[in-house]
């Protein structure tokens, strides 16, 4: 099969080949998927980079989610019942940027039909990690301030329609003032852009001294500094991603006496501490959001498998729209879909 490979870590337009290599045979509890679409996260790019929190083997193929329909299954009952339906690939290991990919037959999520395929390839990391976040991990009530950086970004925009779906209200933060109308005709209640002024002061001109409780940051650095101390009395920053790679400064007297407070969330962690009926649960609510457009993914241009350099190229563009997909040419059509 045809695979995205690199042996060694750097620019992904530098260091991913697509090579033919064998086709992966499913273990036991695993199934083999024949991919149809894979997107092309941050996560995945980070990862050929070298500067993820975890890395494969060399060489690897990177991809952590996407959607194909399984064509094998591995010793083992369960998995049997998988075959031939169209799934969300949920890789934690990576690897779907292939024809093919291996994973336990308990992340071979089944899609519902009327999902089309562009939404059912970006089914799951982006969804899942706006209602953890948001639902559940700060549980944002209703009428409250939530501040949300790279609110431009795939996850940001779901975040901003969760807010009109919930009630809650989104002060968005963005790099490029260009990007400020979108988000304001996509429902966000203020939209703020660091390149007009510092953040925490714009923040304050519209939420008043209080400042937000809630806030949500992928970027670090400066731009996450700048979300911590905009925040008001009693603040949480929930930190997702590390986008710039630097740290973001905490001063403690903001801990102390502001009753500030910094986590992290990895949705792979949080994930783990689901039940089964959590889970299912989990992704009824995601389908249902996608049918009403909330957590719908904006999808950009689609590439084939073979053009990898071009695809993570326009990935990496500053402003670049919707969210780049692989996908391998005629698996669509074999998969009947
Ligand atoms: N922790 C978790 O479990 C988890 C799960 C899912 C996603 N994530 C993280 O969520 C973030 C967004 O993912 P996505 O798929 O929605 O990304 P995406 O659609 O590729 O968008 C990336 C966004 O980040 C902005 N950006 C990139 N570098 C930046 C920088 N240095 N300073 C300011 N803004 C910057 C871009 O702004 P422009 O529009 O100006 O180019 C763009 O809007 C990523 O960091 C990803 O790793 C984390």
């Amino acid at each position: 099969m045809k695979a995205a490979v690199f042996s060694s870590f750097g620019d992904p337009a530098d260091v991913l080949q697509v090579r033919e290599v064998p086709t992966p045979e499913p273990g036991p509890g695993e199934v083999r998927v024949r991919m149809i679409a894979s997107p092309i996260n941050p996560s995945d790019t980070m990862v050929v980079e070298g500067r993820y929190g975890v890395l494969p083997p060399l060489p690897a193929t990177p991809g952590f989610e996407g959607v194909g329909v399984v064509d094998k299954a591995g010793p083992g009952l369960m998995g049997r019942f998988a075959v031939g339906k169209r799934v969300a690939v949920i890789n934690h290991k990576g690897g779907n940027w292939a024809e093919y990919a291996v994973i336990p037959w308990k992340q071979a999520r089944p899609i519902p039909d009327d999902i089309p395929d562009d939404q059912a390839a970006t089914f799951f990391v982006n969804p899942a990690t706006a209602l953890a976040m948001v639902r559940h991990v700060l549980a944002v009530p209703k009428g409250e301030w939530l501040l949300v950086s790279a609110a431009g970004s795939t996850l940001g925009k779901m975040i901003v329609r969760l807010g009109r779906h919930d009630g809650f209200k989104t002060l968005c933060v963005v790099r490029r003032s260009e990007a400020k109308r979108e988000l304001i005709d996509l429902g966000a209640d203020a939209v703020v852009s660091s390149s007009e002024g510092p953040v925490p002061e714009q923040v304050r001109r519209i939420t008043g001294d209080d400042g937000p409780r809630y806030a949500l940051d992928p970027i670090g650095g400066e731009a996450g500094t700048a979300i911590f101390r905009a925040m008001g009395k009693g603040g949480r920053l929930v930190v997702y991603g590390s986008l710039t790679d630097a740290p973001i400064e905490v001063d403690p007297r903001a801990l102390i006496s502001t009753r500030k407070t910094v986590e992290g969330f990895w949705l792979g962690y949080w994930m783990a501490e689901r039940s089964i009926p959590g889970a299912l649960l989990l992704f009824r609510e995601i389908a249902a959001l996608i049918r009403k457009g909330v957590l719908a993914a904006d999808v950009g241009t689609s590439y084939p498998l073979d053009r990898i350099g071009d695809a993570v190229r326009e990935a990496a563009e500053t402003g670049r729209g919707g969210k780049v997909l692989l996908k391998v040419p005629g698996a669509d059509r074999a998969a009947g879909a």
